[in-house]
């Protein structure tokens, strides 16, 4: 089988840091050894509300981000997800396949409806349906995850293997998660006990790819941190949820363990360090805020690099679209 790598993000606006060092830099990597589709999952984006004004420019944003970051429409394939129905048609399908106990199980959507369960769309609910339905209309092999969609992964296989098993027919396979050491799970600047997000509603609480050198600076000035030392070892700063994604995102960016930068700055307050992390990410970051400003200049361009790569997801996923209804009965 062919090493087949599927991942996407919404378009819900506020591309951030965590996106690029959980997702989009892992992309850019795995282009060389996989056949990797990268999609802007739009249907994603609406299971909470979108201002419909909004969202072409939103799609286009991440479009840009992942373009910015390295990935490129000549080795992968680019596109959004509302251009390709058969991601709602298999989507239908899982729904009858997958049980609710499995979805009542689901950490993120008990974290996202919040108190206000009964509110929350249905879609919200369904929502890892329809990320299997995602994976598995290509029949990818591999998903390059940040911790937060593990369980989503899980639950995929699961859906493979139930219907495999009720269809009585080998048709998925089990997808396997890639996880990298550094940068699976990048925290709020706000709150160190709260992933990094795009909904967050402080602005501070989050490093966006369109930031510019002054706003990274406050953000990164700004963060919460304690007023002891950096330790020798990373390991000693357990309990420090705040300083450990501080040297997280710096060891991330600078490809250096966490004890190597511990090593290096051992005994510096974080008023030094907040100075020497702020460079390494405006070094790192100007290129891609740069680039992706130069793209979203062009929404044209970005548009039919969308559709090209719309349709080669189209090409790709209609003979495995075609099997699951056969062995439906469709
Ligand atoms: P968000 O949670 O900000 O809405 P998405 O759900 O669109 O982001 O996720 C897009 C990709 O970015 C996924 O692969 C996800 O695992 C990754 N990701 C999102 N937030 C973080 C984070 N704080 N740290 C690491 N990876 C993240
Ligand atoms: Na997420």
């Amino acid at each position: 089988m062919t090493n087949r790598v599927f991942s996407g993000a919404q378009p819900s606006g506020n591309m951030h840091l965590g996106n690029y060092l959980g997702a989009f830099r892992n992309w850019v990597r795995l282009q060389d050894s996989y056949e990797c589709i990268y999609c802007v999952v739009d249907m994603h984006a609406i299971t909470v509300w979108q201002d419909p004004a909004a969202l072409k420019d939103q799609v286009r944003e991440a479009a840009a981000a992942y373009l910015a970051s390295g990935v490129d429409p000549k080795k992968s394939i680019l596109f959004n997800q509302s251009r390709v129905p058969g991601h709602a048609e298999l989507a239908w399908i899982f729904n009858c396949v997958a049980r609710i106990g499995w979805l009542n199980r689901m950490t993120q959507f008990k974290d996202k409806a919040g108190k206000n369960r009964e509110n929350a769309s249905t879609g919200l609910f369904v929502y890892p349906n329809l990320m299997a339905a995602d994976i598995l209309l290509y029949k990818a092999t591999h998903v390059p995850v940040g911790e937060d969609q593990k369980q989503h992964l899980e639950l995929t296989r699961d859906i493979a293997q139930k219907f495999n098993n009720d269809y009585g027919i080998e048709l998925f396979p089990l997808t396997e998660p890639i996880i990298q050491a550094e940068g699976a799970r990048i925290m709020s600047l706000r709150d160190g006990t709260k992933k990094m997000s795009k909904s967050d509603p402080s602005e501070f609480s989050r490093i966006n790819l369109n930031d510019d050198a002054d706003t990274l600076a406050q953000k990164i000035r700004k963060a919460k941190t304690d007023a002891e030392l950096l330790p020798p070892k990373a390991d000693m700063l357990e309990g420090r949820p705040e300083a450990q994604n501080l040297v997280g995102i710096y060891a991330a960016l600078t490809d250096m363990s966490r004890d190597a930068v511990c090593a290096q700055y051992e005994g510096k307050g974080f008023g030094d360090f907040k100075k020497a992390l702020t460079e390494v990410v405006v070094t790192n970051l100007a290129p891609i805020t740069e680039e992706m400003a130069r793209l979203q200049k062009d929404p044209a361009y970005i548009d039919s690099l969308l559709k090209e790569g719309g349709e080669k997801a189209q090409a790709l996923s209609a003979p495995i679209l075609a099997d699951v209804k056969k062995a439906v009965g469709f």
